[in-house]
């Protein structure tokens, strides 16, 4: 193994992701953030130095589970203080698993700001992947808003509530075209394009060679959009998720949430005269936001030699039919870790839409997460009292709940409340759906969570009962970091409480997390290692361990 190191530096840049100049937050001056290649067992050093002017920033390692490195998990209000302007802070940690991943800002709404880069680990020298390819293709997915996220961030949290509505433009590896369509010439009513090659919204082209199998990981770390991905003329064959094997499955066109990767083969099999589109497009809500465009550009045809077919059309936005079937295909390979064959406990989490003094939030058990001013690594470790709620959040939710119907009682709780998880304990969580706050709404929710990775046991429609349990799937189901809860329905986990830490599990789609879905696991802090003091700068933590008169 080796160790990589990279000097970042966190910045406000202007810049013209989708042909429009906004001010987004890069790295080293470029937007996406630079991509980190990586091989298994290879340790990762960021020193990272905040170049924004006037607020703190963390980097999260979307999938990298921080086993015995806590308190690089880039987390603020968790794993680390917020890193103050022109402070540096180092990110230390392994990687010790192959797979596509990337990396984002996981404080405020910073993500959507453009916070974000592909990390991507390679298995280990001498190891092979269980399946054979020729070529790799990267594709970062998500989605922009025009919007700055300080005007976002205080609608979501006024009276009346102001929302973010849907994205203006999809983004490949950070570029897209607002207001006009790559594929103008085939595709009636749209406007096309006149963009020149070197400018930052230009065409995102993949060159590749007739007759190989090519690679292509695909990760999304859109704000709010749920994705679907097809390539004109060719199958894909899922073999990768959230850097775990899978059975391999071919399909027409995959969904991507908010949070999740895949890797999926192609067949460069196709009419070599020709280049292919590949179309990215909106699922799960009525799409206001136009398919994102690539070139798979077949050698030798020019780059930009435009496809003269239409592109792949996006299956409807509420064909959850369709989705459903997507996400069931996705099962472990053999050879994958099974999950033990009981848990120690299980809790139910309902997610609703609720209401508190007039404030719209989302809720987990009826109580809306807050996250404190001292990161809870520290403040459990050190056993600081008044650092967070010690109240114990609720494992269940009344049994006549009806999930089919708006909340009778709209009014939430807060809190920062902890669910303290036992060391080396197994845990089942099950992800309740409900209605939202106004009838015949129920949205999807991509739940991910850090420090783990977690087996899907089953989904399942309606309200979960004990009867559900017979259904999971003990023989091969996926090892995942994120899954996704379909509307009016519930998926149930599992996962091993073996990595000391504090932890948050949330909905990945960030005006959500920032209205407050999300709950906080800990388990075995006392058996955390030293805590770099430079994480633990700020509230009670700071009181404690920083001397100011050295
Ligand atoms: Cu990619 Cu807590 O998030
Ligand atoms: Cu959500």
């Amino acid at each position: 193994w080796k160790a990589r190191h990279f000097h970042w530096e966190v910045g406000y840049v202007f810049w013209k992701p989708d042909c429009q100049e906004k001010v987004m937050i890069g790295i080293n001056g470029q937007f996406p953030g630079p991509t980190i290649r990586a091989k298994a067992g290879d340790i990762i050093v960021v020193e990272l130095k905040n170049s924004l002017p006037t607020e703190g920033v963390v980097i999260h390692w979307h999938g990298i589970r921080q086993m015995g490195t806590p308190w690089a998990d880039g987390t603020a209000s968790l794993s680390q203080c917020p890193i103050k302007p022109d402070e540096v802070f180092v990110y230390r940690f392994k990687v010790d698993k192959p797979g596509t991943y990337f990396y984002h800002g996981h404080y405020g709404m910073q993500r959507a700001a453009g916070l974000y880069g592909s990390l991507v680990v390679e298995v280990a020298d001498g190891e092979k992947e269980p399946f054979h390819y020729d070529g790799e293709l990267n594709l970062l997915l998500s989605d922009w808003y025009h919007q700055d996220i300080y005007t976002q961030m205080v609608g979501l949290s006024s009276v009346p509530f102001r929302w973010i509505g849907e994205p203006q433009t999809l983004l490949i590896n950070g570029k897209g075209q607002y207001n006009c369509s790559l594929a103008a010439h085939v595709v009636a009513e749209q406007s096309a394009c006149e963009i020149t090659s070197s400018s930052q919204c230009a065409p995102v082209t993949f060159r590749v060679l007739p007759k190989k199998t090519y690679r292509l990981r695909i990760a999304s770390t859109t704000s709010l959009a749920s994705l679907n991905l097809a390539i004109a003329n060719h199958k894909m064959v899922v073999v990768e998720a959230d850097g775990n094997y899978v059975q391999p499955f071919a399909v027409d066109d995959v969904d991507v949430y908010s949070g999740e990767s895949y890797s999926v083969l192609i067949q460069t099999d196709q009419d070599p005269s020709s280049n292919y589109w590949i179309s990215v497009g909106v699922r799960g809500r009525q799409p206001k936001t136009q398919p994102a465009l690539a070139i798979l550009n077949y050698y030798p045809n020019a780059a930009e030699k435009l496809p003269t077919s239409v592109p792949p059309v996006t299956p409807v936005w509420n064909d959850y039919t369709h989705s459903k079937s997507f996400t069931y295909k996705i099962l472990a390979l053999q050879g994958t870790p099974r999950p033990p064959s009981s848990s120690h406990r299980l809790m139910s989490l309902l997610n609703t839409q609720n209401k508190l003094n007039g404030y719209t939030k989302w809720s987990i058990n009826n109580v809306s997460l807050v996250l404190p001013p001292t990161p809870y690594l520290g403040s459990i470790k050190h056993r600081l009292a008044n650092a967070f709620v010690t109240v114990k959040p609720p494992e269940s939710f009344p049994v006549d709940y009806n999930v089919m119907k708006p909340p009778v009682n709209p009014n939430t709780t807060q809190s920062s409340g902890v669910y303290m998880l036992e060391f080396n304990s197994t845990v089942d969580v099950i992800l309740q759906n409900a209605n939202a706050l106004s009838e015949n709404i129920s949205e999807i929710h991509p739940w991910h969570l850090h420090g783990h990775d977690f087996w899907v046991l089953g989904y399942g429609e309606g309200r979960f009962t004990k009867n559900d349990v017979k259904s999971f799937n003990l023989k091969n189901p996926p090892l995942r970091n994120t899954v996704v809860i379909f509307p009016y329905g519930w998926t149930a986990i599992r996962f091993v409480a073996d990595n000391p830490g504090a932890w948050a599990f949330h909905c990945h789609i960030e005006p959500h997390l920032h209205m407050g879905m999300g709950v906080i696991f800990a388990e075995g802090v006392e058996l955390v290692g030293r805590i770099p003091k430079e994480a633990m700068t700020c509230g009670l933590t700071g009181k404690k361990f920083m001397n100011p008169y050295p």
